[in-house]
C-alpha cells in the first residue's frame, strides 16, 4: 500500500499542471501507464488558444467557442476558462515553455509571440511551438516536475479501478480512497491511497479504427469513473479531425488544422475545391462540417482520401512553420512544398467525459477529473480548435486551488488487497487482440461521422456480446495491460452508443440521419449516463 496526499492518474498537460500546483502542499504520486511523456499532449501540433493580442478580446473567443459548441456549451464555464487563459499561459512560460515568436516586432519594438489561426476562430489567437507544441509543453512541464522533490512518478503503472467507499461496502456518501494500480513489469497490483484522486487520463481515440491518438488513449479514466458510479456525459460528441495523413505505412499522423489556417486548401483527387459550396469559411470551417464534407466526398466518389494543398505558399515558409509535418511527410515520400497531402478524417477528441464543474469536482467526494477525461461544459457539441490544452491548463489549476482551500479529509476506512480471483495463465491472447479489432472496426463502421439509429442499435448489441466475453476473460485469466484496456474501450464504446441513442437530433458532432435537424428540447441538455440508472 502506498500512501500519498495527492494521487494523479496521467502525466499529460492536465496531470502535470495539477502536480506542480499542489507539490508544495504534500506528497504527490503521478501514476502513468507508459513513459512519462507519452500522452495525447505530446502529439499536439496546432497550439493553445488564448487571448493575448490587442486586436483580440475575451468576448470574441467566448463567441467562437459558443458557436462551435452548437448551443450546448455552458456559457459561465466558457467565460471562466477563456478569462483565466492569459494568466495560465504566463505561468506555463514561467515553467519554461518556449512558444514560437513572431518575425514582426511588437509596438514597443520588443519580441512578441507568433499567433496561428485555426478553424472556427475569428482571430489569430493560437500560441504554438512551430508544429510540435505538445512536445514542448511536455518537455517544459516534466523538467519543472523533476525539480520538485515532493513529486514521485510511477511509469508503466496502469490504474485498473478507483477504490470507493461504496464499492468496498461501506455505508454513507460515496468517497474515493485511491486506486488499484497494475505494475506492468511485475504483473502485481498495488494500492495507491490518497484523500485526493485526480483523473487526468485523457481521451479515447483508440475506440475507433482510425484515430490521430496514440495508443494510451483508451478512455480508462471515463471507464473507471463510470464503474465507480460517477456521472458521465455527452460521450456521443466524438470529434473527428478532418486531416489525418493517408498513407499505408503512417499510423495516426495528424496534419494540423494550422496548415489550413495558413492557406491550405482541401481538394478532391481531380482538383475540385469542394469546401467552396459548403461553408463561408471554406477549408477553415468548423471541424464537424469539414469532416462531414470529406466523408461525403469520399463516399460519393469512392476515393480513399482527399487532398490538402499548400503548395502555393513559399517552400521556405512551409518548412519553417511546419518542420515536423514537412519531415514526416517527406519520410513517406510526399514533399508537401511540391505536392498535395493525401488526408482522411480520423477520431481525434472526446468532448464528453466525467461530469465536473469548472474546478474539476466530480459527484464522488475526493475524486476530481481534469483535461480531456472531464466534461466541464466548455466544448458543448463540438470543441473549438486548440481549446482543449487551454481547458486542461485552466481547470487543473482551478482544481488545485479549490482543493488547497478546502482539503478533503483522509479516510480511515480499511482498503483490502486486490482479489486476483482464479487467475491462470492467458494463452489465448488472440481473443483479446481479436476483440480489440472488432470493437474498433464496428465503432468506425456503425458509430462514425454519420450515424443512424439502426446502426447504433446493431453496435449496441455487438458491444454487449463482446462485453460478456471480456467479463469472463477478466475474471478467469491473469491480468495484462491489453486486457485491462480492452475492458475500458468496450465500456467507452458502450457509453458513446448509449449517449448517441439518447439524443434525438443532429447537433454539432452528433449527426444522425434519422434526426437530421436540431431539436430545441435538447438545446442545453446533456446526455448523462450513470451505472445502474
Ligand atoms: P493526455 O495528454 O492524453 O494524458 C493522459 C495521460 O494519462 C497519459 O500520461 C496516459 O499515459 C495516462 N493514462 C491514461 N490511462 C491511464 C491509466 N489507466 N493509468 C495510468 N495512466 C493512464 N488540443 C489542443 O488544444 N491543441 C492542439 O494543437 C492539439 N493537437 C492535437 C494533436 C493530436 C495528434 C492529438 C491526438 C490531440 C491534439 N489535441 C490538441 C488534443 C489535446 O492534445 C488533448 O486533449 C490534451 O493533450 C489532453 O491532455 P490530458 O492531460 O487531459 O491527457
Ligand atoms: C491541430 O493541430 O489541428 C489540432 C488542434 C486541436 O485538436 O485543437
Amino acid at each position: 500500500m502506498k500512501q500519498f496526499d495527492y494521487l494523479i492518474l496521467g502525466s499529460g498537460i492536465a496531470g502535470l499542471t495539477f502536480a506542480l500546483q499542489v507539490a508544495p502542499r504534500g506528497r504527490v504520486a503521478i501514476v502513468t501507464k507508459k513513459d512519462r511523456a507519452e500522452s495525447n499532449t505530446n502529439y499536439a501540433q496546432g497550439g493553445i488558444a488564448s487571448v493575448t493580442s490587442k486586436v483580440d478580446s475575451f468576448e470574441s473567443h467566448v463567441r467562437d467557442t459558443l458557436v462551435a459548441g452548437a448551443g450546448l456549451c455552458k456559457e459561465s464555464v466558457v467565460r471562466a476558462i477563456v478569462e483565466d487563459g492569459p494568466a495560465r499561459i504566463a505561468e506555463l512560460i514561467a515553467f519554461g515553455m518556449k512558444f514560437s515568436e513572431s518575425d514582426a516586432p511588437s509596438e514597443d519594438g520588443g519580441k512578441q509571440l507568433d499567433l496561428g489561426r485555426e478553424g472556427g476562430h475569428s482571430e489569430r489567437r493560437i500560441l504554438h511551438a512551430k508544429d510540435v507544441t505538445g512536445r514542448e509543453i511536455e518537455r517544459a512541464l516534466l523538467a519543472a516536475v523533476a525539480a520538485q522533490p515532493n513529486i514521485e512518478i510511477f511509469e508503466n503503472h496502469l490504474a485498473i479501478n478507483l477504490i470507493t467507499s461504496q464499492k468496498l461496502g461501506y455505508v454513507g456518501p460515496n468517497q474515493c480512497l485511491g486506486a488499484y494500480v497494475f505494475e506492468k513489469k511485475s504483473g502485481r497490483v498495488k494500492i495507491f491511497s490518497a484523500p485526493v484522486t485526480v483523473l487526468a487520463t485523457g481521451g479515447c481515440g483508440k475506440v475507433y479504427l482510425y484515430t490521430t491518438n496514440p495508443d494510451i488513449a483508451t478512455g480508462d479514466g471515463v471507464a473507471m469513473a463510470y464503474r465507480a458510479g460517477a456521472a458521465v456525459a455527452n460521450m456521443e460528441f466524438v470529434q473527428f479531425h478532418p486531416t489525418c495523413l493517408y498513407h499505408p505505412k503512417a499510423k495516426s499522423f495528424l496534419i494540423s488544422e494550422a496548415v489550413r489556417g495558413e492557406g491550405g486548401v482541401l481538394k478532391t483527387l481531380d482538383g475540385r475545391e469542394f469546401m467552396d459550396g459548403c461553408h463561408p469559411m471554406k477549408s477553415l470551417a468548423p471541424r464537424d462540417i469539414v469532416a462531414r464534407a470529406i466523408d461525403s466526398e469520399m463516399k460519393k466518389s469512392g476515393a480513399d482520401c482527399v487532398l490538402l494543398d499548400i503548395t502555393h505558399k513559399p517552400a521556405k515558409f512551409i518548412i519553417e512553420r511546419f518542420p515536423n509535418i514537412y519531415e514526416t511527410c517527406l519520410r513517406y515520400g510526399i514533399d508537401i512544398t511540391k505536392e498535395p497531402i493525401p488526408v482522411v478524417p480520423a477520431a481525434h477528441y472526446q468532448c464528453g467525459g466525467v461530469v465536473t464543474n469548472v474546478d474539476g469536482e466530480t459527484d464522488i467526494a475526493g475524486l476530481f477529473a481534469v483535461g480531456e477525461a472531464a466534461c466541464t461544459g466548455l466544448h458543448g457539441a463540438n470543441r473549438l480548435a486548440s481549446n482543449s490544452l487551454l481547458e486542461a491548463l485552466v481547470c487543473a489549476h482551478r482544481a488545485a486551488v479549490k482543493i488547497i482551500s478546502n482539503p478533503p479529509p483522509r479516510s480511515a476506512l480499511k482498503i483490502p488487497a486486490w482479489q486476483a480471483g482464479h487467475a491462470t495463465n492467458a494463452d489465448e491472447m488472440v481473443v483479446v487482440a481479436h476483440n480489440w479489432d472488432e470493437i474498433r472496426r464496428l465503432m468506425w463502421d456503425y458509430v462514425g461521422i454519420v450515424r443512424t439509429n439502426k446502426r447504433l442499435q446493431r453496435a449496441q448489441k455487438r458491444i454487449a456480446n463482446l462485453q460478456e466475453e471480456i467479463h469472463e476473460y477478466y475474471w478467469n485469466f491473469n491480468l495484462t495491460a491489453d486486457l485491462l484496456e480492452l475492458r475500458n474501450i468496450a465500456t467507452v464504446a458502450e457509453l458513446i452508443v448509449q449517449c448517441a441513442l439518447m439524443r434525438p437530433e443532429s447537433r454539432g458532432l452528433n449527426y444522425n440521419l434519422d434526426f437530421p435537424s436540431l431539436n430545441p428540447e435538447w438545446a442545453q441538455r446533456d446526455s448523462v449516463v450513470r451505472r445502474g440508472h
